[in-house]
């Protein structure tokens, strides 16, 4: 309840970029500019009183059906705060670590108690689903190329690209993002501002256990190709994280500067992380276990120069 009660979508300082030409110059001032078009969060007596109605009905929820017609309207409500941005179902509180917004995933979970199956058509395909699509996309500033879908529910910024791509119920993109083609962004993941998540990268999502931290992408990391992120596996901002990186949260971030394990699941701010293996002693022998390995760190402000060079590219148009 009390983390609840916080504001659920803190505004950031304009993020600072390296200039490195004046295309780069072009994209800084673009992702800034779109802070401030993420819509307020909203706090007040009205959201409490949402949260313990939700609260109320996740504890008979086994009873609850789609007939339940106060109980829809009152997830709906819930469910289209997630949508329009003015609530998250999880944040980093000013002491850097993640804060679950339980009560808006307990609204996921009835949603999908009250909602019974429908079949929807568009062209020649047929789906059959509990929930809605996500629309409005143009109104919001956002790109979604053909084949990408996004779920009611789930929050795209400003400036989002998707590619074919998906994007689950809960999650949250942040402007100026780009998800690409086959990338997955599972339920209630969170992706910061100006974050590049490569072709086939699969970001994790968590519904249950209900206090489970979902993953966590920080403002402009770029995720490599193929990569997976995922049991509330956290990357920090600026991070650049090598094609083919496996991190769960029982994964060590090993730093190859000193050898020291940096954390289990948690790729530090502005590190360049790659997917190794350690060699560790069984009774039945020498095996070879993942890691991420820390290969270099980044200046503050300084951007990778393979991230660059993709911004440029799709500030243009050039890439997608
Ligand atoms: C991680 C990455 C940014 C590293 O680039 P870099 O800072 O220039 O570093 P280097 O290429 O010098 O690689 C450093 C070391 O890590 C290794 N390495 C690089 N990428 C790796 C990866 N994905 N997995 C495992 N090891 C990797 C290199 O072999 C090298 O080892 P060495 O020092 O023994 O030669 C880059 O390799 C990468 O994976 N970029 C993402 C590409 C991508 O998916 N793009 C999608 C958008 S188009």
């Amino acid at each position: 309840m009390q983390a609840a009660r916080r504001a659920l979508s803190p505004r950031r300082p304009g993020r600072r970029f390296l200039v490195i030409s004046p295309l780069e110059c072009v994209l800084g001032a673009a992702l800034s500019a779109t802070d401030d078009q993420v819509p307020p969060a909203r706090y007040d007596a009205a959201v409490s009183s949402l949260e313990q109605r939700i609260d109320a009905l996740y504890e008979r929820i086994t009873e609850l059906s789609a007939g339940d017609t106060d109980a829809v309207e009152t997830v709906t409500e819930a469910i289209s705060m997630l949508d329009d941005g003015s609530a998250r179902v999880a944040e980093i509180d000013g002491s850097g670590e993640v804060v679950v917004h339980e009560w808006l995933k307990r609204s996921i979970l009835l949603l999908f108690r009250l909602r019974g199956i429908s079949t929807e058509h568009a062209g020649p395909f047929e789906y059959a689903d509990k929930l809605p699509l996500k629309h409005g996309f143009a109104a919001a500033g956002v790109r979604v190329v053909p084949g990408a879908s996004a779920r009611w529910g789930s929050f795209l910024a400003p400036g989002v690209i998707l590619m074919p791509s998906y994007v689950n119920i809960g999650a949250r993109v942040g402007a100026g993002t780009l998800v690409d083609t086959w990338a997955t962004v599972a339920s209630c993941a969170q992706v910061g501002e100006g974050v590049h998540l490569s072709g086939g990268v699969g970001i994790g999502g968590v519904l249950e256990p209900i206090n489970a931290v979902p993953v966590v992408i920080e403002d402009g990391a770029l995720i490599g190709s193929r990569s997976m992120i995922v049991e509330g596996a956290r990357v920090g901002r600026d991070a650049v994280v090598g094609a083919g990186t496996i991190l769960t949260a029982s994964i060590p971030v090993i730093d190859a500067e000193t050898g020291e394990e940096l954390s289990r699941g948690r790729i530090p701010d502005r590190c360049v992380a790659v997917g190794a293996s350690r060699r560790r002693d069984f009774p039945g022998g020498e095996f070879y276990l993942p890691c991420v390995l820390v290969v270099r760190r980044l200046a503050e402000g300084e951007r990778h120069d393979r991230a660059s060079l993709n911004d440029v590219l799709r500030t243009h148009g050039v890439a997608t």
